[in-house]
């Protein structure tokens, strides 16, 4: 399995804005044992995606809606990101449970309509500081997990993704300790195993930087980054890619 870096831009950058990081980034050796995907706003992906047509590199969108169609003003559908040649979606990022208000009936909806679209979905899990401060770490994982995965066959688990991001350590600089991302990842995977016997990628996410990229990539079970801040500049970016490229031999 290659390391996969998804770089998700949140609410940043003008399509042409966006255009330019993209430029920036082809414009330099990137090694094609990683997998790389761009997360653009919806409004930046039909230019995005034509740009990376035939290209190594992936996109994605940021959120989808819980519903197949219909009078729902300003959403987005599965099958409208399938029609501009997306192949990722990101769901339930805990931006949108924290400030939409997403519950995981919902999430649960999205990553069906998801898969039913054929776009993989990296379903985000994670504890606030408050549960993780209440020890509630592992039960709140479990349950994310669980109705996140709700009826969820087993045909699909070549097409999941699942990206542990603890919510205090999103572009706050905090970045979990080692030990405390393995015990998150080994959980998930295991979580996943033993009841749904899946063996899917785990992203970790939260605070990854070009200085800390080649250290977490090192931790057991950590199978790629998702990536905020520093993936809105080619730079640290890039560096990011390069410090899990050399990593690459444990893969
Ligand atoms: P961050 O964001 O890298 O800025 O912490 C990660 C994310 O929200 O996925």
């Amino acid at each position: 399995m290659k390391p996969i870096i998804a770089a998700n831009w949140k609410m940043n950058f003008t399509p042409k804005e966006g255009l330019r990081l993209i430029d920036d980034i082809i414009s330099q050796p990137i090694s094609s044992d990683v997998d790389i995907i761009f997360f653009p706003s919806f409004v930046s992906l039909s230019l995005v995606s034509d740009k990376l047509l035939n290209s190594p590199y992936s996109i994605g969108g940021q959120n989808i809606f819980h519903k197949e169609n219909g009078a729902f003003t300003g959403e987005i559908s599965a099958s409208m990101l399938k029609a501009l040649d997306v192949q990722y979606v990101i769901i339930g990022h805990s931006e949108r449970r924290q400030f939409f208000h997403e519950n995981d009936t919902q999430i649960n909806n999205k990553i069906h309509l998801a898969l039913k679209a054929e776009l993989i979905p990296i379903i985000c899990i994670g504890e606030s500081l408050q549960e993780r401060k209440n020890e509630q770490t592992d039960l709140v994982l479990k349950e994310q997990l669980t109705s996140a995965f709700k009826n969820i066959g087993l045909d699909n688990q070549k097409n999941i993704i699942v990206a542990y991001e603890p919510v205090w350590a999103i572009g706050t600089g905090l970045t979990a300790e080692k030990n405390k991302i393995l015990d998150a990842h080994n959980l998930i995977k295991e979580t996943l195993k033993n009841i749904y016997n899946f063996n899917i990628p785990v992203l970790y996410g939260g605070s990854v930087n070009a200085d800390n990229a080649a250290s977490l990539i090192n931790i057991e079970n950590v199978d790629g980054f998702l990536v905020g801040g520093a993936s809105l500049n080619s730079d640290s970016f890039c560096q990011i890619v390069k410090n899990v490229t050399k990593k690459i031999e444990r893969f």
